[in-house]
């Protein structure tokens, strides 16, 4: 009897619990015993009663719920191979054979480093007399698999990420909300999105507002920028438009790669075009609140696809991530993803930003 359990880990977004509703339940009817690690990596580390038994009705009413119930955190301690070794432990100790992470690329790098090391963990757990080589003896394998729970949209090899479309949800309704009382004044807004260095929230949500410029990490504005903005809005200006909506990625930057910020972005709207500005950073609230149907969906059926792949995963098969493309859920490789994301976050850090986007586009090799 296999025993499952299912982490949240680093950001928490919309969604997560209603893939740890899918996992528990799909685990339970799958005759395997389901498990929750509570705060991330910290309560794999910490064990003891962050490490708990569940039961289908635990996980009653969390479809809908926004965060985490489990919990999350962003633990430092599992960056140290001190901190894998504490929880190869209290997994061992807990009987726990496979884990289903849902977390961002950071997150999942872990895991996947985890399952790397994993039988130097029990050789060093043996050697320095922590656990016994009966102990150790059923668990020479862990299955892990990969849930991608982000807003940010940001992992290669995967269409949506749990939680993307509840937050892009709430910036559009909270930019409707700016329309309104920019129209009123006549003024201009400059709305401050999250995605760290993934601009694909600030894009789609220009899309789906109508706003009438964007900034993003991938794909820097010009040298001359600032004209080519204002030559821009003043046009929109000219056709009758009340309302002028900028849209900032926060990890938006110019092609020398020096940050684009809101305030900078308000003065020239202010100095060139006399336009009476304010900034609006919509910070926390974009991870908040319920999930919308989409994240629902995504999470239950990538919970379930999650069981699944571990019960069919042998010490051979790399360890999977859950993916969506083209509307189908698939599985690829953890590490292939992870590093592709990797790679191109790093072609945007020597400004290849046009290998960035290949990277992001790559079909994989299977
Ligand atoms: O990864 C999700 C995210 O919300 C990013 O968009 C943002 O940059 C970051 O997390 C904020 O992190 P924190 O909540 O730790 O401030």
């Amino acid at each position: 009897k296999k025993r499952i359990a299912v982490m949240t880990s680093g950001g928490d977004a919309p969604g997560m619990n209603a893939a740890v509703r899918a996992v528990v339940r799909m685990t339970i009817a799958k005759g395997c015993e389901s498990y929750a690690i509570y705060e991330g990596y910290e309560g794999m580390v910490k064990g003891g009663s962050l490490i708990k038994r569940m039961t289908w009705e635990d996980v009653r009413g969390w479809l809908s719920e926004g965060g985490t119930l489990i919990g999350t955190a962003r633990c430092m301690e599992f960056r140290q191979r001190a901190g894998r070794l504490q929880g190869a432990k209290n997994l061992i100790l807990n009987g726990i054979d496979a884990l289903i992470i849902c977390g961002g690329d950071g997150s999942l790098t872990g895991a996947d480093l985890f399952r790397s090391e994993w039988s130097g963990l029990l050789e060093e757990l043996v050697k320095t007399g922590e656990l016994t080589a009966e102990q150790v003896e059923p668990y020479k394998y862990l299955a892990i698999c990969g849930l991608v729970g982000s807003i940010d949209n940001d992992m290669t090899g995967t269409d949506a990420t749990i939680g993307c479309y509840s937050s892009l949800t709430r910036i559009c309704q909270a930019v409707d909300f700016i329309d309104a009382t920019a129209y009123s004044h006549s003024r201009a807004f400059v709305v401050e999105v999250m995605g760290r260095h993934c601009g694909w929230l600030a894009l789609m949500a220009g899309v789906s507002t109508g706003a009438d410029f964007v900034f993003l990490p991938e794909k820097p504005p010009g040298d001359d920028w600032e004209q080519d903005m204002c030559r821009i809005i003043s046009k929109h200006r000219g056709m009758g438009k009340r309302k002028t909506i900028v849209i900032v990625a926060e990890g938006a930057t110019d092609n020398k790669l020096n940050p684009i910020s809101a305030e900078h972005v308000k003065e020239i709207l202010a100095g060139k075009l006399g336009l009476d500005t304010r900034i609006t950073t919509l910070g926390h609230v974009q991870r908040g609140g319920n999930a919308c149907a989409y994240d629902r969906m995504l999470a239950t059926l990538q919970g379930v696809e999650a069981v699944d792949a571990i019960l069919e995963s042998t010490p051979e098969t790399p360890s999977p991530v859950i993916t969506i493309n083209e509307n189908k859920i698939g599985r690829k490789s953890l590490q292939e993803s992870v590093k592709l994301t990797q790679d191109g976050a790093k072609c945007i850090a020597n400004k290849d930003f046009e290998g960035a986007m290949k990277l992001r586009d790559r079909e994989f090799e299977e």
